[in-house]
């Protein structure tokens, strides 16, 4: 893409209604506009970037053997109705109703429709277990929406319901769901500890949230200092495999972490001195598992193994998808912008051409826009007639991990300069070197071409 013919749209100040860094620089980095409160539209640069988070929820997804649909955002009220929960929902339900008098809803979450596709099609024991996800547009009129997308009225979830024929199997999912939110989280570049959480209004036994430690976090947290030092890294790992999976849930669950609801101080003591943290988190995730609560009161059963008709279990399963651009902003950024972490940034390399118009220079830039498209990769091409620290500002502000700054100087001896968003450092080096090292680092991350072609 080249700058000049894209729409960034970004801004010198920031708005004076943003409190929080993320906030400041979505908007700031013209990634998104308030369209009212608590409801945004995501402007390209942000697009680009709730989508890569999207691609890699879905990866995860589809390698724990979830299977994808797709649900409507408006639902029928009758549905919640049967559930017990149109009423109890509350204020935060935002309630609909069409031109015959319908009452409608639009989606905060999908456990009863999901449930009465489940009912309508499935019959025996022998189709589970089975896990249907979305990644759909959700809207909880919240009373306070504030910080950007992170606490949002309009919202991007990943949603995820599982259904066993056991509370053993559920398990087994509610573990799985673990397994695969540690991997999806690890490569957007954060830590997400799961923490034991209180169950919400969908009701749970068993419930875990993902936080992602930072000041502005809206959850107070209480851990084990030895739980930060956890990694699932790149591990190979069965889905299918019972135990494995609840290997990963003791490595990664033991360890004392809590949020203020489920806080307890007495075990909380009992951890040495030096290791006891409280600090902030925001919630990126929650895996829950409640029984037969829905498949009760819907009817949702299977023929089991001895010819009766049984309760389904079921869990579900969340991740802020749109909240996640919040919460890697808060856990990546310098007062310069944003530090978009590589499996996320929306290029994956920024081209800055010091002097526009330089015949040299703007074939240089060419040459290496084509080659980043030839590793597979995207990059952003700053082409404007602009002053060089205007263009520095920007593509610091957009937070690209890697630039590649070209000159007629540096070019009269062969080389550009390829510098590092994070640490700041500079090198320079031939064009084609710069290009060799951009396809090394996003080759370790699995994205880009491999070396082969
Ligand atoms: N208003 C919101 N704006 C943006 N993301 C949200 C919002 N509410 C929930 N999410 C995200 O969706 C995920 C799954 O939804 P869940 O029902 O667990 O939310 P929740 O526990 O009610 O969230 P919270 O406690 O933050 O209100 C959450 O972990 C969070 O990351
Ligand atoms: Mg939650």
């Amino acid at each position: 893409m080249r700058l000049s013919r894209y729409f960034l749209p970004v801004l010198k100040e920031s708005p004076r209604d943003a409190t929080i860094v993320s906030h400041q620089y979505m908007l700031r980095a013209g990634m998104i506009k308030q369209s009212s409160a608590g409801i945004y539209s995501w402007l390209p640069l942000g697009f680009k970037v709730l989508k890569r988070i999207e691609q890699i929820v879905h990866e995860e997804q589809e390698r724990a053997g979830h299977i994808a649909i797709q649900m409507p955002t408006i639902q029928s009220a009758d549905l919640w109705r049967e559930s017990g929960r149109y009423e109890a929902y509350g204020d935060e339900m935002l309630r609909i109703k069409d031109r015959n008098g319908n009452d409608l809803l639009f989606t905060p979450t999908a456990e009863e429709l999901v449930t009465d596709i489940f009912r309508s099609h499935v019959a025996s024991y022998k189709s589970l277990p089975m896990t249907l996800y979305q990644i759909q547009w959700k809207f909880r009129d919240e009373r306070r929406p504030r910080f950007g997308v992170m606490r949002g009225r309009e919202f991007y979830m990943k949603d995820g319901y599982t259904f066993d024929l056991t509370k053993e199997d559920a398990m087994h999912a509610y573990n799985r769901h673990l397994v695969s939110y540690l991997r999806t989280y690890e490569r957007m570049g954060l830590q997400a500890i799961p923490m034991r959480a209180a169950s919400g209004p969908i009701g749970g036994d068993d419930t875990h949230e993902f936080l992602v430690l930072a000041d502005t976090g809206e959850s107070e947290v209480f851990y084990d200092a030895a739980v930060t030092e956890l990694s699932f890294g790149n591990r190979e790992i069965d889905y299918d495999d019972v135990a494995q999976c609840a290997d990963v849930m003791e490595e990664f669950t033991t360890k004392y972490a809590r949020t203020d609801e489920t806080h307890d101080p007495a075990l909380f003591d009992a951890i040495p001195a030096d290791r006891q943290r409280t600090a902030r988190g925001i919630e990126v995730g929650q895996i829950f598992y409640f029984g037969t609560k829905y498949s009760d009161a819907m009817g949702a059963t299977v023929q089991g193994p001895d010819g009766k008709p049984t309760a389904v279990h079921m869990g579900s399963h969340g991740i802020g998808v749109s909240r996640l651009l919040g919460a890697i902003i808060e856990a990546s950024h310098d007062d310069k912008g944003i530090i978009w972490p590589e499996g996320v940034t929306p290029f994956h390399v920024g081209i800055v051409n010091l002097k526009q118009g330089d015949a040299d220079a703007d074939a240089a830039c060419q040459s290496l826009y084509d080659a980043v498209a030839a590793l597979g990769l995207e990059a952003l091409y700053d082409d404007r007639d602009e002053r060089a620290g205007s263009k520095f500002g920007t593509m610091d502000m957009i937070g690209l991990p890697w630039r590649i700054t070209v000159g007629p100087r540096g070019l009269k001896n062969g080389v550009v300069e390829l510098t590092s968003r994070k640490t700041g450092e500079s090198e320079e080096m031939p064009p084609e070197q710069a290009i060799a090292k951009i396809g090394e680092i996003y080759r370790a991350q699995g994205l880009g071409r491999g070396k082969s072609s």
